[in-house]
C-alpha cells in the first residue's frame, strides 16, 4: 500500500486536493444558494447579520471536525502523498474549533448567556438539541486543549485518550446539527452529513479492527 502510494504520489495528491476542495465549497454554496447569494445580509442590522450568519460557522466547524478524524485515522498513509500533513492537521484543529467559537460566540450575542446555558431560546423539544451542542463544545475544548499541549507532563500519558472526544464530539454535532439546522435536515448537506457519518463509522470500525488483532497476536 505505501509503496503504490509513493508510486503514484501526483495523483493521489491532484485526487485529495480537488475532493478536499470540492468538500469545502460545498456548505458555503447551499448555504447563500438557498438564501439567494448575500443579499439577506444588505439592510440588516449588525445585530441581525451576525442572527442569520451563525449557522454557516457551524457548518464549517462540523466539516472540518470531519477532515480532522479522517486525516488523523489515515495519517500513515496521507504523509506519504502530503509529507506535512501533520501541520496541517495541528492548522486545521485551531481553525476548526475557531468556527466553532464563532458560531456559539454568534449565539451569545443574539441571545443572553442565561437562555444559551440550557437552550432555552429554542422551543421545548428542541433544547436537548442544543444542549447536546453544548456537550460537544466542552468536549471539543477538553480536546483541542489536551492536543496544543501535549508535550506538558500531566497530559503526555493522556493527551492521546483525550484527543479520542473527538470522535464523541462529532457524533454529538451530528445529531444536533440533523436536528437544528436548516441546512441540513433536507438537500445536499443531509447527504453530505450522511457521506461524514459513514465514513466515520468505517474509520472507526477500522481502528478498533487493528487494535483487536494486535492484542490477539
Ligand atoms: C462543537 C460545537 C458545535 C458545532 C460544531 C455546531 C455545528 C452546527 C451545525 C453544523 C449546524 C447546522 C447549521 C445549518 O444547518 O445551517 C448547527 C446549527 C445550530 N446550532 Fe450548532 N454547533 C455547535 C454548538 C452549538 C451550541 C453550543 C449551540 C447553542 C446551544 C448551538 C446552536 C445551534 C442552533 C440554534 C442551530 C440552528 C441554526 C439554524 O437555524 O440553522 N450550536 N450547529
Amino acid at each position: 500500500m505505501n509503496q503504490f502510494l509513493e508510486n503514484n504520489k501526483t495523483l493521489f495528491r491532484y485526487i485529495s486536493l480537488i475532493f478536499f476542495i470540492l468538500i469545502i465549497l460545498l456548505p458555503g454554496l447551499v448555504f447563500f444558494q438557498t438564501r439567494g447569494g448575500v443579499s439577506f445580509l444588505e439592510k440588516t442590522s449588525l445585530k441581525s447579520a451576525i442572527a442569520l450568519i451563525f449557522p454557516l460557522f457551524g457548518l464549517y466547524g462540523f466539516t472540518l471536525i470531519w477532515f480532522q478524524i479522517m486525516i488523523g485515522s489515515n495519517i500513515r498513509y496521507l504523509t506519504k502523498i502530503w509529507p506535512k500533513i501533520f501541520l496541517f492537521h495541528r492548522t486545521e484543529g485551531i481553525i476548526a474549533f475557531l468556527f466553532v467559537l464563532v458560531h456559539i460566540s454568534f449565539i451569545l450575542i443574539t441571545y443572553s448567556f442565561e437562555k444559551f446555558l440550557e437552550a432555552r431560546f429554542l422551543p421545548e423539544n428542541l433544547r436537548i438539541f442544543g444542549i447536546l451542542g453544548n456537550f460537544a463544545f466542552y468536549l471539543l475544548v477538553l480536546s483541542t486543549t489536551a492536543a496544543l499541549f501535549r508535550q506538558k507532563k500531566l497530559l503526555r500519558k493522556y493527551w492521546r485518550f483525550i484527543h479520542y472526544f473527538n470522535y464523541v464530539v462529532f457524533f454529538l454535532v451530528l445529531i444536533h446539527s440533523l436536528n437544528l439546522g436548516s441546512d441540513t435536515q433536507s438537500g445536499a448537506l443531509k447527504y453530505l452529513w450522511y457521506f461524514f457519518a459513514t465514513t466515520v463509522v468505517i474509520s472507526l470500525i477500522n481502528k478498533f479492527s487493528k487494535r483487536f488483532s494486535l492484542s490477539s497476536n
